[in-house]
């Protein structure tokens, strides 16, 4: 796994959009696999000026890792809506070829099977950016989710809905389940970018990048994958041995 460790969020949201950039460039149809929350927001940000000042990213196809199971893309807190604001409207994606679970399926075992096949259709996700819980989840995948999982139905950890109760009027209102891209499903991505910054990330960082690889801290799996880099800032990298925190590190 290769770390990066930046300054501040301003420099964390310029080497990850150079990695999209550089991504995009070189396959303008690139799959994306976007995460919502606050860790990529800068990175979008930077993205969408860039688009601004010229990048086409209208080709990128991209695919949510997760959704809310009850909340529907008017719902404003579901990820449908995170995502048409914070990335596909800005970035100037089609929306046709912008994906996120449907959290509202009849059928939720089908809608989780049909987003494994429209991920396969595509060809498979080329960047899959994630964020990190401070438990050590990677989309919705809790502490001892299976390495072996594909896209499902999860039960969010009590420590996950209080993290995310700050994007909810009443602590009450965050859904207790999520649809979630597996773990399995994460690592066939063909590279992944994970964002931390932050001190309430520092501790799952060092979890997840020194750590036994183990499913108690699912971040860890991506030790286990040929392509990922964590780009962290001074904070999130803080338990991190000082090599690691004082420049880039390969490590396998
Ligand atoms: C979001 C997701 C989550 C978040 C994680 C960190 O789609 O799957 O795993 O990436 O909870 O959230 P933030 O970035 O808000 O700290």
């Amino acid at each position: 796994m290769e770390v990066i460790v930046v300054t501040d969020r301003h420099e964390l949201a310029a080497r990850a959009a150079d990695r999209v950039e550089a991504l995009v460039r070189r396959k303008p149809d690139a799959v994306l696999g976007v995460a919502t929350g606050s860790s990529p927001l800068g990175l979008y940000a930077e993205l969408a000026a860039r688009v601004r000042a010229g990048l086409d990213l209208s080709r990128v196809r991209a695919f949510a890792l997760d959704e809310y199971v009850g909340l529907g893309p008017a719902d404003p807190q579901s990820y449908a809506t995170v995502v048409r604001e914070n990335v596909t409207e800005p970035l100037g994606l089609d929306p046709r070829n912008v994906h996120v679970p449907d959290g509202t399926a009849s059928d939720l075992e089908e809608a989780c099977a049909a987003y494994e096949r429209a991920i396969r259709v595509a060809g498979g996700v080329d960047l899959q950016l994630l964020g990190i819980g401070s438990n050590g989840h990677i989309g919705f995948n809790e502490p001892s989710s299976s390495f072996a999982s594909r896209t499902r139905v999860t039960t969010l950890a009590p420590s996950t809905r209080a993290d995310n109760a700050r994007f909810f009027a009443d602590p009450a209102e965050v859904p207790e389940r999520s649809v979630t891209q597996g773990l399995a499903t994460i690592m066939a991505a063909r590279s992944i970018l994970l964002l931390a910054a932050g001190p309430g990330k520092a501790e799952a960082i060092a979890r997840a990048v020194e750590g036994p690889v183990t499913e108690a801290c699912p971040a860890s799996i991506l030790q286990r994958h040929p392509a990922a880099t964590v780009i962290a800032d001074e904070e999130a990298a803080a338990r991190l041995p000082v090599a690691e925190r004082d420049g880039a590190v390969v490590r396998s």
